[in-house]
């Protein structure tokens, strides 16, 4: 069911069971992240292996010392920069936060969202909320609430619906345990914009077999068609003549003669571009084309994060 309703959310997340939720980076499959049973829904649901731990959303006024060891000035300098928004931060975690959530690992990642609806409803809530992207393990994650009724509406209770996502990447994720901090997923806060604060910063982003966060995996984001990146969209344009293809692409192009293309941002603005990203790629992979070709994005700022998902979503 998709509704607006804060009262119902509430009530179906304290019996313990599933809501997607908006953020202003993509839906969330929340649950109460106190209750091992009700997060252990959240892996049943996204079909999600048990070694991807999940990020914890905390409300605005919620002490993060209450889960976390080593919330020293410097992460409290930096949180206090960029929360409440799309930057995720791993510490060492406390008792309070069920092994579940993070998959049996010592750290947690902690985030305080932006959305004002889903800060409302963690407000009124007496527990965080644990919290994927809301869908199906290694899909396209969810950027409109219909996106998530699709993949996941037979599987929760209650959608929450905020409209769209204002961000449409995910959220950076950065790891404060050690100095200088180590960005382990590019997202919503540029790297640029967090070292401006708290100057150079590590990065360990490649993928992994049993990676250190599992957004690290190789393929992720899957369209169900495959996906090609290029790097001059003429040249392989040209080359696919005679075949059923959707384009996305950035920028202002002249692609008349084709039939499925969705431009990411017309203006060449790559904050617009992430917010059109998934939901470009939700059409593409619905329309009557064979395969998906995308156009280069510029590789600074957001855009990083943009082409670390198509990257992944590549196949
Ligand atoms: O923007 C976001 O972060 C969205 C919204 C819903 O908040 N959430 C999201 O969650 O993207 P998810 O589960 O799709 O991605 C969380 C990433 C995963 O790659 C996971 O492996 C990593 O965070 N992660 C979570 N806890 C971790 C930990 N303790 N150590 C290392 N990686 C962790
Ligand atoms: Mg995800």
């Amino acid at each position: 069911m998709i509704g607006t309703d804060l009262d119902v959310a509430i009530s179906f997340l304290k019996k313990g069971e599933l809501v997607a939720i908006p953020t202003e980076t993509v839906y969330g499959l929340a649950a109460n992240a106190l209750d091992s049973m009700a997060v252990s829904k959240i892996f049943a649901a996204k079909e999600r292996p048990s070694f991807n731990p999940l990020i914890v959303h905390l409300s605005a006024n919620a002490d993060p010392n209450d889960f976390v060891f080593g919330w020293d000035k410097d992460v409290e300098h930096l949180s206090a920069h960029f929360w409440p928004g799309p930057l995720s931060i791993l510490l060492k975690k406390k008792d309070t936060i069920p092994d579940i959530v993070t998959s049996g690992m010592d750290s947690v990642v902690l985030r305080k969202p932006a959305h004002p609806l889903t800060q409302k409803l963690l407000e009124k809530l007496p527990f965080p909320l644990a919290a994927p992207s809301a869908n199906k393990f290694k899909q396209i994650s969810p950027t409109k609430a219909a996106h998530v009724e699709k993949s996941l509406g037979s599987e929760i209770a209650y959608i929450l619906d905020g409209g769209d996502a204002k961000v449409g990447v995910e959220s950076t994720i950065i790891d404060c345990r050690t100095k200088p901090y180590t960005l382990l997923r590019h997202g919503g806060i540029s790297k640029e914009e967090i070292e401006k604060l708290v100057g150079p910063i590590n990065e360990q982003i490649k993928a992994h077999s049993n990676p250190l966060a599992p957004g690290q995996m190789d393929q992720h984001y899957s369209t169900s068609k495959p996906l090609q990146l290029s790097n001059d969209l003429a040249k392989t344009l040209k080359e696919k003549q005679g075949v059923a293809v959707s384009v996305i692409y950035f920028g202002k192009l002249d692609l008349h003669q084709w039939s499925n293309t969705y431009c990411l941002s017309e203006s060449e603005n790559l904050i617009e571009a992430a917010a059109h990203l998934f939901n470009a790629m939700h059409l593409a992979d619905q329309d009557n084309s064979e395969l998906i070709i995308v156009g280069p994005i510029p590789n600074k700022g957001i855009g990083r994060a943009i082409n670390d998902r198509l990257m992944r979503a590549s196949h």
